[in-house]
């Protein structure tokens, strides 16, 4: 009955939501040559048919040849590429749909396959393995831009919004995270200044998008390479982790949680997750993100034991208690792209989870 009230317009600066689902960024490669096809306008398109109120889309490579690999990944220059992310934003937009891009660096996690320096913080790994080369002082101010660039571009062809890639031990996460940013120019060392580096790109896309254009900002506690992760050990580190980026101008922000139920600091909280804490400690609106609507068990890495995932009136409970605006909902989508409408309609006790006929098909 409460799940009524996800069906309400969400606003932020110049985006209305006509829902509070969006579909959270997922890896495909699948746009060959960095440049994404009729099929992948198709892919989203039945997302937002389906009901989806925000497309996020797929990590997007920056146009410097550091910033990903492999170049199935999409990216966001030439008009080839344009050419079809204008095809996406179209079908998305015919469905009453709205999408955002996620603009994404790989940092020091770039493959060396093609022979490709990566670049981050320090020119080291997630386990403190030389890797890659460190970016020098000087670079950053062009590496900004190149975000603030790619930003007014997104804007320029018709995305909704914007969200920025800060999580799961990629570039601006590498900055923020005390295992991958050894640096003493200002950049590394305290909280702060581990900040400062993505702060500084928040702004400089605030400065190229204008000020109702909506900024998005992930970030996580977990990372690929260690779901231990951490970057802040508190609520209070949390509020200073964040405060530098609602004053660069980001409007909404989306912690990347592997469960939504999980708490966050339960020593402080028993039950709130770090949606909740990210609302809590900002003020600004929150997505929510992980493992909603699975409905079949999954083994935890960390602990060796079966999981049953929560069922959804425990995302309503949290929703209910304010923890976040908007929920975005990932490998559900996946297996059916009609996920939402079928919420809404009530059948999804009847949709009986997995058929790997359905959900081959549907990732197409
Ligand atoms: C992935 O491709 O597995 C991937 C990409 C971006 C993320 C996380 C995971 O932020």
């Amino acid at each position: 009955m409460a799940i009524d009230d996800f069906f309400t317009p969400f606003s932020v600066g110049s985006l209305t939501m006509p829902n509070r689902f969006a579909m959270a960024p997922m890896t495909r490669e699948a746009s060959p040559g960095g440049i994404p096809g009729a099929d992948v306008a198709e892919y989203y398109r039945r997302r937002a048919a389906g009901g989806v109120g925000l497309i996020i889309t797929e990590g997007v490579r920056l146009p410097d040849p550091a910033a990903g690999y492999p170049t199935t990944i999409p990216t966001l220059a030439g008009d080839d590429v344009l050419a079809g992310w204008g095809r996406v934003i179209d079908a998305v937009h015919t469905e009453g749909g709205t999408v955002a891009v996620q603009l994404w660096h790989q940092g020091v996690q770039r493959d060396e396959a093609d022979g490709v320096v990566p670049v981050g913080p320090s020119g080291v790994d997630a386990f403190g393995a030389p890797k890659g080369r460190a970016l020098a002082t000087d670079e950053l101010p062009q590496l900004a831009q190149l975000y603030a660039d790619s930003a007014a571009t997104a804007r320029e062809i018709g995305f909704d919004a914007v969200e920025l890639n800060s999580c799961h031990g990629y570039l601006l996460d590498q900055f923020l995270w005390e295992r991958t940013n050894l640096r003493s120019d200002g950049y590394g060392g305290s909280l702060a200044a581990r900040t400062r580096f993505p702060a500084e790109v928040v702004a400089a896309v605030r400065g190229a998008v204008g000020p109702d254009y909506p900024i998005i900002f992930r970030f996580s506690q977990w990372k690929i390479t260690d779901y231990t992760g951490s970057i802040a050990d508190d609520p209070t580190q949390l509020q200073e982790l964040l405060a530098p980026f609602v004053e660069a101008g980001v409007d909404v922000l989306h912690p990347s949680m592997r469960r939504h139920y999980t708490p966050a600091f339960p020593d402080a909280d028993p039950e709130r997750s770090l949606a909740g804490w990210t609302k809590k400690v900002t003020g600004l609106p929150v997505i929510a993100v992980g493992s909603v609507g699975l409905e079949t068990s999954f083994r935890s890495e960390e602990h060796g034991q079966v999981i049953q995932p929560a069922p959804l009136d425990r995302l309503v409970k949290q929703f209910e208690a304010g923890e976040f605006d908007v929920v975005a909902v990932g490998r559900a989508l996946l297996a059916d792209p009609g996920w939402v409408h079928r919420l809404r309609n009530g059948e999804l006790d009847a949709f009986t989870g997995y058929d790997p006929e359905v959900a081959l098909s549907a990732l197409r």
